[in-house]
């Protein structure tokens, strides 16, 4: 039987109901995620608009748990210490979106916040190679990012094998955070392949079960 106790479970609001979105929160706060991911997006990088940081700000009193706000955003170095005065906790950007990531990821480290960097499925492994030493976790998207209940990209778990050897060759204390498609069949790809943090909307949030009862499925899909 593995151990994989310490796997987290970040849900994701993308795909709570936007007029209650801080009952939602609280939901998953109350019933075993480790995080809550907020998923940021400017209808510029990504088709979507979602939310800002007075969002951010509103739903932090309905967490017991870390904030982890996914930044889908052009120039993310704008809007950096907004989204961390509104309670982010762990602040991921883009790689695609950022023109001087080295700059923007001690903006975040200089504010306290834990920095992440975010990389889409057909961006190369390589322009992780300087900024991995600089950064907490790497965000691994297993879909194009954008739009929630999408399908896990067959095959993404190379790609978080790749990472994890990265990140082991160099000797560091980096954690692999995997994002879309997450439920209880693709969990157990992504965790074997070395994820430590799993997102998941509508896995969760659109469960017949409700949220408690997803969570501790993807749970068990990962621990047998
Ligand atoms: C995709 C977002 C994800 C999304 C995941 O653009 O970054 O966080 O909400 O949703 P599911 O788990 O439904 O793929
Ligand atoms: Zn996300």
């Amino acid at each position: 039987m593995l151990d994989n106790s310490h796997i987290q479970i970040a849900p994701s609001i993308l795909s709570a109901d936007f007029a209650e979105l801080g009952r939602y929160v609280a939901m998953a706060s109350e019933s075993g995620a480790d995080s809550i991911h907020v998923d940021i997006m400017d209808g510029q990088f990504v088709p979507t608009i979602t939310w800002g940081p007075r969002t951010v700000e509103a739903i932090k009193k309905w967490s017991n748990v870390p904030l982890d706000v996914h930044l889908m955003i052009y120039n993310p170095e704008n809007q950096v210490d907004s989204f961390i005065d509104a309670g982010a906790n762990t602040i991921n950007v883009h790689v695609e979106s950022c023109n001087h990531l080295n700059r923007t990821i001690q903006q975040i480290k200089a504010r306290g916040a834990k920095a992440g960097v975010a990389i889409n499925p057909s961006t190369p492994l390589g322009v992780l190679q300087e900024i991995l030493p600089f950064i907490d976790q790497v965000l691994v998207m297993s879909v194009n990012p954008g739009f929630p209940s999408q399908k896990y990209i067959p095959g993404s778990e190379g790609k978080i094998s790749r990472v994890k050897e990265m990140i082991s060759q160099a000797n560091l204390d980096v954690t692999i955070e995997v994002d879309g498609g997450i439920n209880a069949d693709t969990a157990r790809l992504a965790v074997d392949a070395g994820a430590d943090i799993l997102v998941a909307g509508s896995a969760i949030y659109d469960h017949q079960h409700g949220v408690k009862s997803a969570i501790e499925l993807l749970r068990s899909s990962i621990s047998s």
